[in-house]
């Protein structure tokens, strides 16, 4: 475990894990069987049920236990070398089931899309290697595959978006779901390879999008976030009667569904976050009054190297404007220490900046060169791994001074609370969460409330991660 991860523990219960065992409770008479596990962004744990959706139309059953699975899935990440070298360890796990049980193993999402068939020369075992954009060419690829050959697909495209697809939701709460928005990224951050990985920037129907979100809320779902790498530049066209849909009108469109509908969305970007988003943030109960904002750096000349086309003036304006509309709002961010040519001066600058924003919670990595991206081609990665390691420890320990004192206000405070199901350690214990996505955990005392209702908990003490409290009559 690294620093990243200690910091990020402290948050578990209120992020999706970097590893996440997908599954769905299995339709056991179907003769085939596969299992899916899925790493790296919300992306990905979403497209996991868009796959999910098109094996079960041929026939497939899900499993959660890949040593019986005909067919084992890896949904995969590249966005750091770790990431990757996380999955190449799965993958020589699999290895003794492939050879006891003669298993399809099949490599799905960013890094099949990064090494394409160099991936089946460098992982002997590996039978698929299917790109994000190509999920439905796998019950033809895995045909291919069972004949014994390899099969890849990897093209991407500038349409696909997936839309008809009704997703199966994989290990659900049945309270919170993803729906994705649109696909892709059209933004050329000079350290990212997500633009290589998942194509062109697509916006996904807004019709598709509202009946997703209001089926959801029909089975009983009581709270959908928004997804995308850049959903403020969310853009559709309702050819029908000529009406263009943005990210703020899509918004409303989905918190207008009910008063009981919880809406989150990730990610904005800080370029093109709008007044318009802001204000309707400001103006329905519904949306959530949370902002991840990832801002990279704090310093303008590294913002310039990484491409994010703002400056550190540019980011705090955008972060006094989300405080003067919405003046509630809790804000996360990204950060990445040790990029190209950083001194310890412009490092400072993000510290600064930190101090400054006082972030309720924040995802910091070290800068990992990532093959093919701008900044492997243009720049030395020339910040020593052990300085990348002292920076981000630094600013570990600054965030968690901050993260403490933003839960520590929320002590001796009253919260509508969405429960979400049990508390893992105690069923005597209900888990939920505030509108500001913080974890809380209170005892049911007999009340009649369910998984899915809201309540009103009153906040006494909080560790960490999480407020603890009690219901309020
Ligand atoms: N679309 C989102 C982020 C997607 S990737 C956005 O624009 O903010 C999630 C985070 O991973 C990024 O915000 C960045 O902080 C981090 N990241 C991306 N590439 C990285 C790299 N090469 N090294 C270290 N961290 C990286
Ligand atoms: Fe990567 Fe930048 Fe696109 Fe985010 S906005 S996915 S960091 S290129
Ligand atoms: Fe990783 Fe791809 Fe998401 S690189 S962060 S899974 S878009």
């Amino acid at each position: 475990m690294d620093l990243l991860d200690i910091t990020n523990k402290l948050h578990d219960e209120s992020r999706q894990g970097e590893v996440f065992e997908t599954l769905q409770s299995a339709n056991q008479q179907n003769s085939k069987k596969f299992y899916i596990e899925s790493y790296g962004c919300a992306m990905n744990f979403s497209d996991s049920e868009i796959v999910a959706s098109i094996l079960q139309g041929e026939g497939f059953a899900t499993t959660r236990n890949f040593e019986e699975a005909d067919l084992i899935l890896i949904n995969t990440c590249s966005i750091r070398e770790k990431a990757e070298l996380t999955i190449r360890k799965r993958l020589t796990e699999f290895r003794v089931t492939k050879r006891k049980n003669g298993t399809l193993i099949g490599v799905l999402g960013c890094m099949a899309e990064r090494l394409k068939s160099k991936l089946l020369e460098e992982e002997k075992l590996v039978d698929l290697v299917v790109g994000p954009d190509a999920y439905r060419s796998l019950p033809g690829l895995i045909q291919e595959a069972e004949t014994g050959q390899k099969a890849v697909n990897v093209l991407l495209s500038r349409d696909e978006t997936y839309s008809d697809i009704a997703p199966v939701r994989l290990d659900s709460n049945g309270v919170c779901a993803f729906v994705s928005i649109m696909r892709g990224c059209n933004n050329m951050c000079s350290f990212c390879v997500v633009p290589f990985t998942r194509g062109r920037e697509r916006s996904r129907d807004a019709h598709s999008i509202f009946a997703e979100a209001k089926e959801l809320f029909n089975k009983g779902y009581k709270e959908v976030t928004l997804l995308g790498q850049n959903v403020d530049s969310y853009y559709w066209i309702d050819e029908n009667n000529n009406t263009t849909i943005t990210f703020s009108k899509l918004l409303e469109m989905v918190a207008l569904i009910s008063p009981e509908l919880r809406v989150r969305f990730s990610t904005s970007h800080p370029k093109d976050i709008t007044d318009d988003v802001l204000f309707t943030i400001a103006k329905y109960e519904n949306i959530c009054n949370y902002i991840h904002l990832p801002v990279q750096s704090g310093s303008s000349k590294i913002l310039q190297l990484m491409n994010r086309t703002y400056t550190r003036e540019w980011y705090i304006a955008k972060i006094n404007r989300i405080k003067e509309i919405i003046p509630n709002c809790g804000i996360s961010t990204d950060i990445i220490v040790g990029f190209c040519n950083e001194t310890e001066e412009d490092y400072l600058e993000t510290y600064s900046l930190m101090q400054y924003c006082k972030y309720d919670l924040a995802y910091m990595y070290f800068y990992s060169e990532r093959p093919g991206t701008l900044a492997a081609k243009r720049y030395e990665d020339n910040v020593p791994e052990t300085e990348k390691k002292r920076r981000l420890q630094h600013i570990i320990d600054l965030h968690r001074i901050h993260s403490l004192e933003s839960m520590q206000r929320d002590v001796n405070k009253t919260f509508k609370v969405l429960i979400e199901g049990n508390s893992k350690k105690s069923d005597a214990h209900w888990f939920g969460r505030t509108d500001h996505n913080k974890v809380v955990i209170f005892p049911k005392a007999n009340a009649t409330l369910q998984k899915g209702d809201y309540t009103n908990v009153f906040v006494h003490e909080c560790t960490a991660g999480t407020l603890l409290g009690k219901l309020v009559n």
